[in-house]
């Protein structure tokens, strides 16, 4: 039964609240807790602003309801979904207090990045109805969930995740094993892999790497996906092209040391003002809201 679920969000920073309205324009009643006055406090706020800006409905933020404590937030939902900071114990730490303060048919999902959900999970009592919901940046515009069990996750709790995304707008779709980075984030970090790869080498400096990608084959990717491209182009060329390309590319298990050096002499990007390239605040500015122009625009498309 996913009409008119009653939703909790765990943690209301920047993938939280965007959860949290893409639920309550759904229709769901949703409440939120994180323990950071602040960022409970502002959270009706962002919702409202992001909804005016979007020209969604306004008044969804009023089934938004803030909650100072967890019991609170959590003892009646259908279904209670975490996206705190991306720290492994205290996920493990909050789904055990969650677990003792929520019905035993509430659903439990985590929003992490990158760690296996089974690490996340495998300290409940009943694990069958624990499972990963990958959202993307920002989550009101960007279609795609990845919706991840584990080796214990009922195929109940899976259905009904998927529906509720579904019905909620959102584009679920269901990763079978339970790897570390699921689909989404392995993809893009075996490009980011290389794209590092290709300046540590001097092939081409950080710049590059970037408009070669914007006006080459980013072009496509929204509606032409590596494996549709595989077959247009025929498997026998991307074997050839295979067979001379992958030996020579990165394949080290590790960060590379370029990346780790630009973290240790504190070129940390947007956050110091320089990373692989130097961002002024204004080009910082201009960035985020091409991007964010670029995904509304995607969104009036769908
Ligand atoms: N930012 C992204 O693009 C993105 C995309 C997909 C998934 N994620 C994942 O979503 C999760 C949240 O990321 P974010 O970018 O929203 O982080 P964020 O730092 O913006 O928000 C995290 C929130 O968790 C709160 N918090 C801290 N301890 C808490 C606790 N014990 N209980 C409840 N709330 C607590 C913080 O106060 C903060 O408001 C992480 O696991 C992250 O890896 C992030």
């Amino acid at each position: 039964m996913t009409a008119n679920a009653r939703i909790a969000v765990i943690g209301a920073g920047l993938m939280g609240h965007g959860i949290a309205q893409v639920f309550a324009l759904a229709g769901h009643e949703v409440t939120i807790y994180d323990p950071v006055m602040a960022s409970l406090a502002s959270v009706k706020a962002r919702i409202l602003a992001n909804l005016k800006d979007l020209g969604d409905d306004p008044s969804a933020v009023e089934r938004v309801q803030p909650c100072h404590d967890l019991g609170d937030a959590v003892s009646e939902a259908d279904y209670v979904v975490e996206a705190v900071l991306e720290d492994l114990p205290l996920k493990q730490k909050l789904f055990a207090e969650i677990e003792q303060k929520v019905r035993p048919d509430t659903i439990l999902a985590s929003n992490t990045s990158v760690i296996p959900i089974s690490k996340i999970m495998e300290g409940l009592k009943d694990r069958s109805r624990a499972l990963g919901t990958h959202w993307w940046n920002p989550p009101f515009l960007v279609p795609l969930v990845e919706v991840i069990g584990t080796q214990w996750t009922s195929p109940h709790a899976i259905e009904w995740t998927i529906a509720l995304h579904k019905a909620a707008g959102k584009m679920p779709v269901h990763v079978k094993k339970d790897v570390a980075g699921f689909v989404g984030n392995r993809l893009q970090h075996a490009l980011w892999r290389e794209a590092i790869a290709l300046v540590e080498h001097g092939i081409c400096d950080a710049e590059t790497v970037d408009t070669v990608i914007k006006a080459s084959f980013g072009r496509r990717l929204a509606v032409l996906g590596p494996l549709e491209n595989a077959d247009l182009v025929g498997t026998d060329l991307t074997l050839a092209i295979h067979r001379t390309v992958l030996p020579a590319i990165e394949s080290r298990p590790g960060p590379s040391p370029y990346l780790e050096k630009l973290v240790s002499d504190g070129r940390l990007g947007f956050k110091s003002g320089e990373g692989f390239r130097a961002w002024s605040t204004a080009d910082q500015a201009a960035l985020r809201a091409k991007v964010l122009q670029h995904l509304k625009k995607a969104r009036a498309q769908d």
